[in-house]
């Protein structure tokens, strides 16, 4: 990842320094807020991507940067209403802020950060990436929603989840991609990069999910079992309750139907035994190897090689 980030070390920066700058408000506790979460880190990877498919479609100018800035604030926004939701009590190795503050500061400094995000695009001037944006942003909405929906339910099958993941996950991650396009007047390239982001956010999201069951909280900065605690049927539990014994299956329906961690040391043994696991990192390979490929349009450059590393750093992350 240190290797990756330094193709681009000095647009890095730059988006690093503009985001804080974009933080302020005169109200103390948005900042403060603000600056717990954005202070504590996270990875940074959607304005990474940005940064990169700039570099890979022309030049990384400081629409770029501003870009890349308004896709991690609302990534960092749903990740705020996101543990309100879904009562995390962990994150980017920190209390979340729903745990330090309550429910409420969450909710209403997410609203700033979707705000602050569209006038910084405002900003940048373009329709078409406003288009994008504000397309993008309402299908996260409905993806967190729909996952909503699905809380509980243990009939949920892998078409619902992928389009909950697709949803929730992947089309920021293409936004992140094919906005440089836009910027760029690169529109040739546009449908590649969308495609790209896209595969490579389902892939992102089917590691995060495995993580949740067998990650350590040390790496990820969030804890184990959150899923099963909230009744969430992630792609771990959809192939459990196919494959593993039938009083295994019977002890995770109950679990998610009563979204329930009682028996959360058992079924973590079920979910890493029966196989499912590894069922689920193959299906992100297989997403992994899609985005991957679907750079082959693209010329040659240190920012397409970036590119193509973080398909298989996806795979392998244990953060
Ligand atoms: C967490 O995203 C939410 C998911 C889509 C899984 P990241 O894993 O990118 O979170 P940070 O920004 O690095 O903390
Ligand atoms: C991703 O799903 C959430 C968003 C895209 C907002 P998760 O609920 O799995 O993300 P984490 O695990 O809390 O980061
Ligand atoms: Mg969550
Ligand atoms: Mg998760």
């Amino acid at each position: 990842m240190h290797q990756i980030r330094q193709v681009v070390d000095s647009e890095f920066a730059a988006v690093n320094d503009f985001i804080i700058e974009q933080l302020h408000s005169n109200v103390p506790l948005v900042e403060n807020i603000g600056h717990y979460i954005v202070d504590a880190g996270g990875k940074r990877l959607r304005p990474l991507l940005t940064l990169l498919c700039a570099g890979a479609t022309g030049n990384i100018g400081h629409d770029s940067v501003r870009l890349a800035a308004v896709i991690e604030f609302i990534h960092t926004a749903t990740l705020l209403h996101d543990d309100v939701v879904d009562l995390s009590e962990l994150r980017r190795g920190r209390p979340t802020a729903n745990a330090n503050w309550g429910n409420a500061p969450s909710v209403l400094v997410g609203d700033f950060l979707y705000s602050r995000a569209f006038q910084i695009l405002v900003g940048i001037g373009s329709m078409p990436l406003m288009d994008l944006l504000s397309h993008t942003t309402n299908t996260v909405a409905e993806g967190e929603v729909l996952q909503l929906t699905r809380v509980g339910d243990s009939a949920t099958s892998e078409e619902d989840y992928f389009d909950v993941i697709r949803g929730k996950t992947a089309v920021l991650f293409a936004a992140a991609c094919s906005g440089a396009a836009i910027i760029n007047s690169a529109a040739s390239h546009r449908e590649t990069l969308h495609q790209y982001g896209l595969n490579l956010g389902i892939a992102f999201q089917l590691v995060d999910d495995i993580l949740d069951y067998q990650g350590n909280p040390e790496e990820t900065g969030k804890n184990v079992g959150d899923d099963l605690a909230e009744g969430k049927p992630t792609l771990p539990l959809i192939y459990a309750l196919q494959h593993a014994k039938p009083e295994q299956q019977q002890q995770i329906r109950q679990a998610i139907e009563q979204r329930s961690a009682e028996h959360l040391t058992e079924i973590l043994h079920t979910v890493q035994s029966c196989g499912a696991l590894e069922y689920c990192q193959r299906q992100a390979e297989y997403f992994s190897n899609a985005a991957a490929e679907s750079l082959n349009t693209l010329p040659a450059s240190a920012y397409r090689d970036a590119l193509v590393s973080l398909t298989t750093l996806a795979l392998q992350r244990r953060s």
